[in-house]
């Protein structure tokens, strides 16, 4: 694959290629001396619009721990203030030499439309509502490292579905590995347009004895107005993961959040700082799956 654009870009050879490549990165993250010189001479640019803690990171550590050279780029303190679009900004960028561009945007779409005007690999560090196939990654990552496997697994997907671009990567990319979704949350923030073969429920308590893994999602208030989201002690309390919830789940059954969290919203401090949690270790993974991705669009068998 030349991009990473959607989770619907990676077939299941392709997906069990880029984590098989992961696991062996992470060897090379546990060493001593974390680099190696794959792409060495190769530019990213980090291209953000948005804020982030956790990706922008993880890439810009991904990068360089394969010998590239890195160029952040963030729209605040940049000519965007002064009005200048995203094409004449990637244009700019692609004329610095960059060989892949990271980009985040609010904007749905965002990263197609980079692909259609820049020479290098664009890769979706998330846009808008619509997708963040790297985040898709490292938590199928996380979950078969844990759990041993992904066909098979039910992956209960928690909250606030309609506006997060995680769900819609980890639906489309758990499908074509063969675990087996579950949408829960209430009927104001689960989306109308449903993959097929992903179920639907507006009880938590239903599906937690059945669930191999348990997927808290970021409440997005700034998303959203008051007709979606009434009150948040009646939301923690129909939705939120609390300690007496997690223990109806299966002894080996996992909680992810792929963060930033709303601790005592979606999700209590016990619960996020339990054994069962795997928040810290997708974060440590996330390096490990972006290095794989970087690796295989500009150093691989693609150029
Ligand atoms: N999970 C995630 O995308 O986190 P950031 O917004 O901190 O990058």
């Amino acid at each position: 694959i030349r991009h990473l654009l959607s989770g619907a870009d990676l077939d299941a050879d392709t997906a069990t290629q880029i984590l098989d490549t992961a696991a062996e990165m992470a060897a090379v993250s546990g060493r001593e001396v974390k680099k190696l010189p794959a792409l060495r001479g190769r530019t990213v640019v980090n291209l953000f619009y948005e804020d982030s803690t956790r990706t922008r990171i993880s890439f810009e550590a991904a990068a360089k721990r394969l010998s590239a050279d890195v160029i952040n780029f963030s729209a605040k303190g940049s000519s965007v203030t002064k009005g200048e679009s995203l094409k004449d900004t990637a244009l700019t960028l692609q004329a610095m030499g960059a060989d892949a561009v990271v980009v985040r945007h609010p904007a749905s779409g965002a990263p197609h439309r980079l692909a259609d005007w820049v020479d290098g690999s664009v890769v979706n560090a998330g846009d808008g509502t619509h997708e963040h196939p790297t985040q898709a990654l490292l938590d199928a990552y996380t979950m078969r490292s844990r759990l041993g496997r992904l066909a098979g697994l039910s992956v209960a997907v928690v909250g606030d579905v309609l506006h997060s671009r995680v769900a819609r990567s980890n639906v489309l990319l758990l499908a074509t590995l063969g675990a087996k979704v579950t949408l829960v949350g209430p009927p104001t923030l689960i989306p109308v347009d449903i993959a097929p073969g992903t179920d639907v429920c507006y009880d938590l308590d239903a599906v937690l004895p059945s669930s191999d893994v348990v997927m808290m999602l970021r409440v997005q208030r700034e998303r959203m107005n008051d007709s979606y989201f009434p009150s948040a002690r009646e939301y923690a309390r129909r939705y939120g993961l609390d300690g007496p919830r997690m223990r109806r789940l299966p002894e080996h059954a996992i909680v992810m959040h792929p963060g930033p969290m709303n601790r005592g919203m979606e999700i209590t401090p016990e619960v996020a700082d339990s054994s069962r949690s795997t928040i810290v270790e997708q974060v440590t993974n996330g390096v490990s799956v972006r290095m794989a991705v970087l690796y295989l669009l500009l150093g691989g068998n693609n150029r």
